[in-house]
């Protein structure tokens, strides 16, 4: 087709008499596909007849690749937009689930359809699993990063993992070296082991055996590295195969097993930690996942921090809750009345500022919601700061840009986030933490 191409080109150039540019689809002499760009440019007589041609061609191949490029990643973050924005909205309705089913719950007492209840919870749960995911894909989830030792998370694991392989695998688990600090969030590296070892099981139809190794790696030059490597000897991968593992919706598991989100959102989390991946693997001869931190040189901010003590909330603090959506405001109302709080409800900024001025009994707490139309969270808070800097404020959050965090007043003692769904058992527990920090002054 390349003949014909220039055939083309000749014949456009002695009709039209101009310089013709085309792009061209060649072979390298290696084999390889190469992009072109051909450019003919004819002399002419005085007649105007063609007498000479002189043809040019430049290889563009490395400059469309970039473009290819470009437009694959532009269109990841239009798709991790959409998800996130979905799994935002989905966040909401989850939680009202969540909490509703938890109030029916705690109040129905013993009746037979009680187990219905749990069935309900138990789907909103994964329904709240399958929102979470595609918000750290779509890195729309508050990160925080603390430092924590990688082998008291997989010991904290162990049991769930243990769980979710099933009888037929075996779960090994080996720790060479004493500490294994790295700065990560928490919930994320939950995650990352968790899709890790499922994908590990699912690799194993017939049984077989996984290996959790944590070592450290000192190179001689630049910084230790704490190496965290899952190994399975379950069917491996061939090189095809493996070249995609990353990508986004990528699985070759049948239909309605597999989304393809996980290893996506493994990439996601640890090149966001600082980290690499590197896989091993081979048809027949299992794999290798190794993930490397930056060894983390401080010191835990919170190792073995006792659990709060959960006492009654003695009856008289009053909590302002502002969130624009009403379902979710209600829900809350509901959860921290039933608790003893006494709470009133604003729907935006400016009623949460009049609330606030018009009330002759302090609020003890305001908890806000990031998002909301006109005024946002943020700027609520820092209305309200100005006013009562002493005044405790809980975000609620379904998603939030790291930036907005970043940005708030995330470091002080009176300001806390919570996310989206939670369940009431942690609203409540949160809520109590920050006033008894009110009160007490306890850090
Ligand atoms: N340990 C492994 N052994 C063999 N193949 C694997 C392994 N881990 C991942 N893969 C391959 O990589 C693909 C992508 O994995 P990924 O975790 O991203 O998606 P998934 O497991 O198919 O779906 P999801 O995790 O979203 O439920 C898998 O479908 C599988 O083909
Ligand atoms: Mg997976």
């Amino acid at each position: 087709t390349s003949v014909e191409d220039w055939k083309n080109l000749v014949t456009m150039v002695s009709t039209e008499k101009k310089l013709v540019q085309h792009e061209l689809h060649l072979i390298n002499s290696d084999n390889t596909a190469v992009t072109a760009t051909g450019t003919v440019t004819g002399k002419f007589n005085r007649k105007g007849k063609l007498v000479d041609l002189q043809f040019s061609v430049a290889d563009i191949s490395h400059r469309r690749r970039l473009e290819n490029e470009l437009s694959n990643s532009l269109k990841m973050e239009a798709v991790g937009r959409l998800a996130g924005g979905v799994a935002h909205d989905f966040n909401n309705i989850i939680a009202v689930i969540l909490g509703y089913s938890e109030i029916l719950m705690e109040n129905l007492g013993n009746t037979p359809f009680k187990n219905d209840i749990v069935e309900i919870r138990r789907a909103a749960e994964k329904a709240a699993d399958i929102a979470k995911q595609l918000l750290y894909f779509s890195r729309k989830q508050v990160e925080r990063p603390s430092i924590i030792n990688l082998m008291d998370s997989i010991q904290e694991m162990e049991k769930m993992l243990r769980r979710l392989i099933g009888e037929n695998i075996q779960l090994f688990m080996e720790f060479n070296t004493k500490e294994a600090f790295v700065a990560v969030d928490k919930g994320q590296i939950e995650q990352v082991l968790m899709n890790l070892v499922l994908n590990a099981r699912d690799a194993m139809p017939r049984g077989g055996i996984i290996r959790l190794l944590i070592r450290e790696d000192k190179p001689e030059t630049g910084q230790p590295q704490v190496i965290l490597e899952v190994t399975d000897s379950g069917t491996g991968m061939s090189e095809e195969i493996k070249e995609h593992i990353f990508d986004p919706f990528f699985s070759t598991k049948e239909n309605g097993k597999g989304t393809g989100l996980g290893l996506a959102t493994v990439d996601t989390i640890i090149s966001g930690a600082g980290g690499k991946i590197n896989v091993q693997s081979a048809p027949g001869k299992g794999s290798v996942f190794s993930l490397s931190f930056p060894k983390a040189t401080a010191i835990p901010d919170h190792m073995g921090k006792a659990a709060a003590p959960v006492s009654k909330p003695n009856m008289t603090e009053r909590i302002l809750v502002v969130e624009d959506d009403k379902n979710i405001r209600l829900l809350i109302a509901k959860i921290l009345g039933y608790h003893g709080y006494e709470v009133s409800q604003a729907e935006d900024g400016n009623a949460a500022m009049k609330a606030v001025n018009a009330t002759e009994k302090e609020f003890d707490l305001i908890i806000l919601d990031m998002i909301m139309p006109g005024m946002t969270g943020k700027e609520t808070s820092e209305l309200l700061r100005k006013r009562y800097p002493g005044l405790p404020i809980l975000f609620i959050s379904g998603y939030t840009d790291d930036t907005l965090i970043k940005n708030g007043c995330k470091n002080d003692k009176l300001t806390d986030f919570i996310t989206k769904p939670f369940d009431s058992d942690t609203l409540q527990k949160k809520v109590h933490e920050i006033i008894e920090r009110k009160n007490g002054g306890a850090s």
